[in-house]
C-alpha cells in the first residue's frame, strides 16, 4: 500500500508517494489540489507498456539512487574505492508537520543514509529543498554528485529561460526548447560566475509575462554548480541542481555527513512576474538587517568610476561636500585607499591605509563624511592577493595553488586559500584593525577573478570548502561589526545568488552602468531577487564599459529600478545636470517605498520597455523608449498588475515636471486595453503614478 503525502502552499501543492520501504516517488508539483487526498493514484502499481522493461520498473523517484532500476540521472553518485556504488533505500522514515516533510532514506547494504527536507512556504509558495548524505560504514565514502534537489516538471513544460553572460554583461536572457536531450548548465569558475546563473525558469506554452504556469529554481550557493533537466519515460522531466564537485573533492569519513546547499523552487500560475514575486517575498525574509529591519535604502555615492585609484584626502573631502549637497546619503570609498594601491598591479592583501594618500589614516575623511550627514562605506577584496604585496612576499604559500603547476594570474592577482585558518585570521585581524576605529556603516566586498587550480596546502581541491570559508569569514565580520551592511560584488555581478544573500544587504549587479545594457541585466536580476538589493547607479554620460552616451534622465530613471546610487565625478557635471541629478535623488527618496515593493516588467513592440513597482493600490510605472519609434501612434500598455474592479487616478510625474491633475481611468481598461503611452525620442522615459481612486 502506498500513501500520498501532500504539502500545500497558497496556490501550489506537491505530492509524494511512499510505501515506507522503497524509494519514495514524485507524484506531483503544480497548482494547488483541494481536499485531503487520502487516496492517490498509486503510481507504483500503475500498468506500463511492457517490452524490454524490468518486471518492476521504477517510476520517477523523489531522489534516485544509482544502479537499482533507475536509468536516468542519479541524485546521488558515491562509492568506496569503486564499491558500494549502488543506492536504493530499504528503509524510509517520514515525518511531516504542517508545511514540511522530512524523509530519511537508509540503504543498509551500501551503508549510506540520506536525509531530505522539503518545506513549502504557505505564504510565498517557495519550496526549500535540502539534502544531506551520511556515511554509515567504517570506510571513507567518495561522493561524486549529490543533488541538492530533484524537482518534477510536467510534460507540458517545454522551454527553459536561463542566463548566460560575461563580466559587464550579466544576466543575458536565453531560452531553449526542452527536448529529449538533457539540458545541462555547469559552472566551474569557482564563484557563482557572470556566465552561468545557478537557476532558471521553466515555462509551458501558455506562459506569458503575467499568466500561465512556470516552475523555477535556484541554488543557494556561491561556487561551482550544475543543473540538468532530463526527459523521463513518462514524458515528465526531472530537474536536478547541486554543487559541481571536482574529482576527489568530497570524501566522507566514517560516520560523517555532508549537507548540500539549499535549493529554492517555486511554481507560479502567474507567469514570469508571479515567479519573481514568489522569490522576492521569500528572499526578503532571509536578509538579516542591522537593527532588525531594513531602513529605506540610502542613496550611494561610489567613488570608483569617478576617481578610480586617484585618491587624495583633500579632493575626497571636497567630493563628500558635493555629494552631501546633492542629497547623497552614503559615501562609499572604493578601491585605491590601501597601502601603495595605485593601480591593479599591486597591494591586495595589505589592508591598511595608504600612508601617502591618507597620511592621517582614513578617520578624518570618514569623520567628515559623517559630519556631512552621510554614512561611510569602504571597499575591500579580502580573498585576493597580488604577488606584488607584503602579504604575498611573507606568505607565498597562502595562495590557492597546485605544486608544480603555473599560477595563472587574473587582473594580476591570485586567490588566497581561505581553508587555511591562518589566512582567515590574518584577514579578519588586518581588515578589522583598519576599520575598527572608523565610523563605518558599509563594506563593499569584492572578488575580482575566477578560481583556477584551486588546491589547498595538501594539494586537494578546495573549491567547495573555499565557499564555506568565505561564508564563515563574512559571518565573522558580521558578528564583529553588527551595524555594518555588506555588498556582494565580484567584478560586478559575479557573486549574486541566494546563498550569499542571507549574509549581505546589496548586490552590485554589474560593472556595466550603461543604462541600455542595464535594462536587460536588471530584468534578469529581478527575475530572482528583490529590487532593494540591486545596486544600480547613475554613471557618467559616456558609459565607461560600452562607450555609449545617454541623457541623464534616462540613466537616472533606469537606476531607479533598484537601490539607487551615483558613480561619476559629480564635480565635472555642468550646472544643468547637477540640478537634474539633485532632482532625481529627491525623486528616488520620495518614491523608494514603492520602488522597493512588488515589481513587474515587460516590453512592448517598437522599442519600449516598461517597469512597474509598488502594489495594486499604488504604483509607479516607467516606460523607457530604447530605440526610435517606427510607428505613428504608440501602442497602449496593458497593466495586468492593477485591480480590474478599481478605478485609478493616474498622473504623469517625474523630476522637473510640474504638478499635473490626475486622470481617472478604470482598472479594467488599464488591465485589458492599456495605458496610452506618449511618443518619445529614443533613450527617454515617461513615468506615471497610479493610485486607487
Ligand atoms: C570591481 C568592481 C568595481 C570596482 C572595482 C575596483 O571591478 O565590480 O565596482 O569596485 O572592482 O577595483
Amino acid at each position: 500500500m502506498t500513501r500520498p503525502i501532500a504539502l500545500h502552499g497558497k496556490q501550489t501543492s506537491l505530492l509524494i508517494e511512499s510505501d515506507g520501504t522503497n524509494a519514495p516517488l514524485w507524484l506531483y508539483w503544480g497548482p494547488r489540489l483541494a481536499g485531503a487526498l487520502e487516496s492517490g493514484p498509486d503510481l507504483a502499481a500503475q500498468p506500463w507498456a511492457r517490452g524490454f522493461t524490468l518486471d518492476q520498473p521504477l517510476r520517477f523517484p523523489l531522489f534516485a539512487g544509482y544502479g537499482m532500476g533507475w536509468f536516468g540521472r542519479s541524485a546521488i553518485e558515491a562509492h568506496r574505492d569503486g564499491r558500494d556504488f549502488a543506492f536504493a533505500p530499504d528503509r524510509v522514515d517520514l515525518a511531516q508537520d504542517a508545511h514540511a516533510l522530512t524523509i530519511v532514506l537508509d540503504d543498509s547494504i551500501a551503508q549510506i543514509g540520506l536525509r531530505l527536507v522539503l518545506a513549502l512556504d504557505p505564504h510565498t509558495d517557495v519550496l526549500s529543498f535540502r539534502s544531506t548524505v551520511t556515511n554509515r560504514a567504517n570506510r571513507p565514502l567518495q561522493v561524486q554528485w549529490l543533488a541538492s534537489a530533484v524537482l518534477p516538471l510536467p510534460p507540458q513544460a517545454d522551454r527553459v529561460r536561463y542566463y548566460a553572460g560575461r563580466h559587464a554583461s550579466e544576466f543575458e536572457e536565453q531560452e531553449d526548447r526542452l527536448g529529449k536531450a538533457t539540458w545541462l548548465r555547469e559552472n566551474r569558475h569557482g564563484i557563482t560566475s557572470h556566465d552561468c546563473f545557478p537557476g532558471a525558469v521553466v515555462a509551458t506554452p501558455a506562459t506569458t509575462e503575467s499568466g500561465g504556469l512556470t516552475f523555477a529554481a535556484q541554488l543557494a550557493w556561491s561556487g561551482n554548480h550544475c543543473q540538468a533537466i532530463e526527459w523521463l519515460d513518462d514524458g515528465r522531466r526531472q530537474w536536478q541542481l547541486g554543487v559541481a564537485l571536482s574529482p576527489g573533492e568530497l570524501q566522507l569519513a566514517p560516520g560523517a555527513s555532508h549537507e548540500a546547499p539549499e535549493v529554492l523552487a517555486t511554481c507560479s500560475l502567474r507567469g514570469w512576474q508571479g515567479t519573481a514575486r514568489n522569490f522576492h517575498q521569500a528572499l526578503r525574509q532571509r536578509v538579516t538587517w542591522p537593527g532588525g529591519a531594513m531602513k529605506p535604502r540610502p542613496v550611494h555615492l561610489n567613488t570608483w568610476e569617478g576617481c578610480y585609484f586617484d585618491h587624495d584626502e583633500a579632493s575626497l573631502i571636497e567630493l563628500a561636500d558635493r555629494a552631501a549637497a546633492l542629497g547623497i546619503e552614503r559615501f562609499v570609498l572604493d578601491d585605491g585607499w590601501f597601502h601603495r594601491r595605485d593601480d591593479d598591479t599591486s597591494s591586495l592583501g595589505d589592508w591598511w591605509p595608504d600612508e601617502r594618500k591618507y597620511p592621517r589614516g582614513l578617520r578624518p575623511l570618514a569623520d567628515h563624511v559623517v559630519a556631512r550627514g552621510m554614512e561611510f562605506g569602504l571597499w575591500i577584496e579580502p580573498e585576493m592577493v597580488n604577488p606584488d604585496s607584503d602579504l604575498f612576499r611573507a606568505h607565498p604559500d597562502w595562495a590557492l595553488q597546485l605544486a608544480g603547476r603555473p599560477q595563472q594570474l587574473s587582473r594580476n592577482q591570485l586567490v588566497l586559500d581561505l581553508t587555511n585558518p591562518a589566512v582567515g585570521d590574518y584577514l579578519f585581524d588586518t581588515i578589522g584593525r583598519a576599520i575598527a576605529d572608523l565610523p563605518l556603516s558599509y563594506l563593499k566586498w569584492d572578488h575580482n577573478r575566477d578560481l583556477v587550480a584551486a588546491g589547498d596546502a595538501s594539494g586537494r581541491p578546495a573549491y567547495r570548502r573555499q565557499v564555506l570559508a568565505f561564508y564563515a569569514l563574512l559571518e565573522r565580520f558580521r558578528a564583529a561589526f553588527p551595524g555594518v551592511e555588506i555588498e556582494s560584488c565580484a567584478g560586478g555581478g559575479g557573486r549574486i545568488d541566494a546563498g550569499v544573500l542571507s549574509r549581505v544587504h546589496r548586490f552590485w549587479a554589474s560593472d556595466c552602468i550603461d543604462a541600455q545594457s542595464r535594462l536587460s541585466i536588471q530584468r534578469g536580476f529581478l527575475q530572482f531577487f528583490p529590487p532593494e538589493l540591486m545596486g544600480s547607479h547613475v554613471g557618467a554620460q559616456m558609459a565607461h564599459t560600452t562607450g555609449r552616451s545617454q541623457p541623464l534622465d534616462f540613466r537616472a530613471a533606469v537606476a531607479c529600478q533598484g537601490h539607487f546610487g551615483v558613480e561619476l565625478d559629480i564635480g565635472k557635471l555642468d550646472q544643468d545636470d547637477t540640478g537634474r541629478l539633485r532632482d532625481w535623488i529627491a525623486f528616488y527618496k520620495d518614491w523608494r517605498h514603492l520602488l522597493h515593493g512588488d515589481v513587474w516588467n515587460g516590453s512592448l513592440p517598437d522599442g519600449q520597455v516598461w517597469h512597474g513597482a509598488g502594489s495594486a493600490d499604488e504604483w509607479l510605472l516607467f516606460v523607457y523608449r530604447t530605440a526610435p519609434t517606427t510607428q505613428r501612434y504608440m501602442p497602449d500598455l496593458p497593466l495586468r498588475f492593477v485591480d480590474e474592479a478599481a478605478d485609478y487616478a493616474v498622473t504623469r510625474i517625474g523630476p522637473g515636471r510640474g504638478k499635473a491633475d490626475p486622470t481617472r481611468i478604470a482598472g479594467t481598461w488599464l488591465h485589458h486595453a492599456g495605458l496610452p503611452t506618449p511618443p518619445m525620442k529614443a533613450e527617454r522615459v515617461a513615468i506615471f503614478h497610479g493610485r486607487r481612486a
